[in-house]
């Protein structure tokens, strides 16, 4: 017998965006931008950072696993504490649903190219991962629920999704739930719920709960605390019941916590997170689209590009490394042809803006 189980012998690690200093280093610049990993381009809350300095003095300290942050998101959200489970990263919470829920037997059912970090995590359980295609680059959500069977335990839905941005209404979200049996567990996936919020159109989860749905959110993006590790879930207190028998106890961390209290008062910071996101979407979209490039309408903090071909996908992400701006480039999503570029300063994306406009004038740049 193998020590490493097949299922895991044939995965390939989560590849994150590649990091500044590295880029600098291998090119020669003296500065260099990361619009790769969606993260926030004002840094941190401010008020979390004062929380978590406040907490400082109780590093010696076993955390108490994030009671006093559901209490708060309780009651922020209008719900009990056993309604809400906190941990590190909305991927940690992933992690533990795939672990709780999960049986060798089920079947985890999403759409193609979605976050790829939930692929990995499903992946690593060894249960059958199926995929819908999009259509017009979204969740294709009657497909999803006629290919749902007897074996189907999980169907993932990030809303607004990762990589596209694009997102599901709430007259389809109704319309998929009454053909989705109760059995099913529906991870719906807000990561970026904060910028989608205001549409009308946006099915924000908290407005209405089913008891086989499970919402993750978090403040690694307009909180900006991604660095922390600190995300969130509702769900009905049956499943936050369960979940919390795997949960590590200790997760998450006293100061990741402390930060995400804080950031839940900073209405200030978020109101700015969201008018800089999107006046940067707005600038994106509009000057990528005045070259002639193909942009999916993103509701997130990110554009995802359709390049005419995987070659001039590799070509622009590596042009735009060469002067100091890193793009994500999407074919460990499956999606070759295609690259991600998160909203950054106005400076970075002025900078993106510029690089593509010489690449696409002169492709040997
Ligand atoms: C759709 C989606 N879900 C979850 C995450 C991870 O969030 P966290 O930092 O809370 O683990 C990301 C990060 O990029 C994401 O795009």
């Amino acid at each position: 017998m193998p020590l490493v189980p097949p299922y895991i012998d044939a995965l390939s690690p989560y590849v994150a965006g590649r990091n500044p200093e590295e880029v600098a280093r291998e090119y020669g610049l003296s500065r260099v931008f990361k619009l790769a990993s969606n993260e926030n381009p004002l840094g941190a809350s401010p008020m979390a950072l004062e929380n978590l300095a406040r907490h400082l003095d109780a590093l010696h300290r076993y955390p108490a696993g994030g009671d006093e942050l559901r209490r708060v998101l309780a009651e922020t959200y209008d719900v009990k504490p056993d309604n809400v489970i906190v941990g590190s990263g909305s991927e940690a919470i992933m992690a533990n649903i795939i672990r709780t829920f999960l049986c060798d037997d089920d079947e985890v059912l999403t759409a193609e190219s979605t976050f790829i970090g939930f692929q990995v995590l499903a992946r690593s359980r060894g249960v059958a991962y199926r995929t819908v295609p999009y259509t017009d680059w979204r969740y294709n959500l009657p497909a999803l629920a006629a290919a749902v069977t007897d074996r189907t335990k999980i169907i993932y839905l990030a809303n607004p999704n990762n990589p596209t941005g694009t997102i599901f209404t709430r007259q389809e979200f109704d319309e998929f739930y009454r053909h989705i049996p109760e059995r099913v567990l529906i991870i719906l996936d807000e990561a970026y719920f904060e910028y989608a919020r205001d549409n009308p159109r946006y099915p924000d989860s908290m407005h209405y709960r089913y008891d086989n749905v499970i919402t993750l959110r978090t403040f690694s993006k307009a909180y900006g605390l991604a660095g922390l590790r600190i995300g969130y879930g509702f769900a009905h207190e049956e499943l936050i019941r369960n979940l919390m028998k795997v949960k590590l106890p200790f997760e998450p961390g006293t100061l990741a916590a402390a930060a995400g209290i804080g950031a839940l008062h900073d209405a200030e910071f978020l109101h700015r997170s969201l008018e800089c996101n999107a006046r940067g979407l707005r600038f994106l979209t509009q000057n990528f689209r005045g070259l002639g490039l193909t942009v999916v309408d993103s509701w997130a903090n990110f554009v995802m590009l359709v390049m005419e071909s995987e070659a001039q996908a590799d070509s622009i992400v590596e042009t735009q490394l060469r002067n100091g701006v890193i793009i994500r480039p999407l074919r460990a999503f499956g999606l070759p042809h295609c690259v991600r570029v998160s909203v950054g300063t106005e400076e970075a994306s002025q900078l993106c803006v510029r690089v593509m406009r010489e690449a696409l004038l002169a492709p040997a740049l």
